[in-house]
């Protein structure tokens, strides 16, 4: 098997759902390496969120090689989650759940969630550790249904801090936030790239909400990476411009 030393990389991988003929992502071919920050562009259906579950092994890939951390992703689906950390897209609370923050962040490391739990000394440490990288930590003990918008996406984000990944999945993190919200998601997604040396891979439906830390756009349309480069220039790019301009038509 060949191996190499990204922390990401797929060889000409196609994922098929269950019943279907036709793969959803095909032929996918993506390298990243340790510390970068990577956002994924495309339009609702281009198949970003099935590119992100197969990397975490929620999805099994039909065809090609998954590596993640140097492990081929099947074989090593539970040791590799465990390096992950998921921040799933359009994620609803209940505004009365019965659960403070804490929990929910706990939860990140336990794969439960529960109320009126007893924490330990190690538990709390986490919790700490979690919520103080997202600046949260005064909101330990609030009901999670009472927080705003951009509040809920940061403890979202300390849930999958709480073991401690070494790379981040966002799923469209910045959609439904207010202007002053998605800065402040932007600006912590910048710190944990650069101060705390996470690998981020943020999904996107709009090339505006790229924080200023992401250097590397990766376009899909139906599928298939379409285009893999340097942010400014995928930006400034005319093929990308007339693309999204007959995408939105
Ligand atoms: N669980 C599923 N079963 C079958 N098809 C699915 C499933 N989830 C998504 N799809 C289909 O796969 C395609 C890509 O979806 P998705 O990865 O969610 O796109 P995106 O995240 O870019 O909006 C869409 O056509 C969608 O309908
Ligand atoms: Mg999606």
């Amino acid at each position: 098997m060949a191996k190499n030393n990204y922390i990401i990389s797929l060889e000409n991988i196609d994922t098929t759902y269950q019943g279907d003929k036709i793969p959803v992502i095909n032929n996918i071919n993506l390298k990243i390496e340790y510390g970068e920050f990577v956002s994924i562009i495309g339009s609702n259906g281009a198949g970003k969120t099935t590119l992100l579950e197969t990397i975490n092994g929620l999805l099994t890939y039909s065809k090609g090689l998954g590596l993640i951390f140097n492990k081929e992703i099947m074989e090593n689906k539970y040791e590799i989650r465990k390096k992950i950390g998921y921040v799933i897209q359009n994620f609803d609370i209940d505004s009365n759940a019965p659960f403070l923050c804490k929990d929910v962040v706990m939860s990140g490391k336990t794969g439960k969630i529960g109320s009126f739990r007893f924490y330990s000394k190690e538990d709390w440490d986490n919790i700490w550790y979690s919520m103080s990288l997202v600046g949260m930590i005064d909101f330990a003990n609030r009901p999670i249904g009472k927080l705003s918008g951009g509040e809920f996406q940061k403890i979202l984000i300390s849930r999958a801090l709480a073991q401690k990944p070494d790379l981040l999945l966002l799923d469209e993190p910045l959609s439904n936030l207010d202007f002053s919200s998605r800065k402040q998601i932007e600006k912590l997604l910048n710190r944990l790239n650069k101060k705390d040396h996470i690998t981020i891979l943020m999904v996107s439906h709009d090339l505006s909400f790229i924080p200023s830390g992401c250097k590397r756009i990766i376009v899909m349309h139906k599928g298939k990476i379409i285009s893999d480069g340097n942010k400014n220039e995928i930006i400034n790019s005319k093929f990308i411009e007339n693309f999204f301009k007959n995408e939105m038509k």
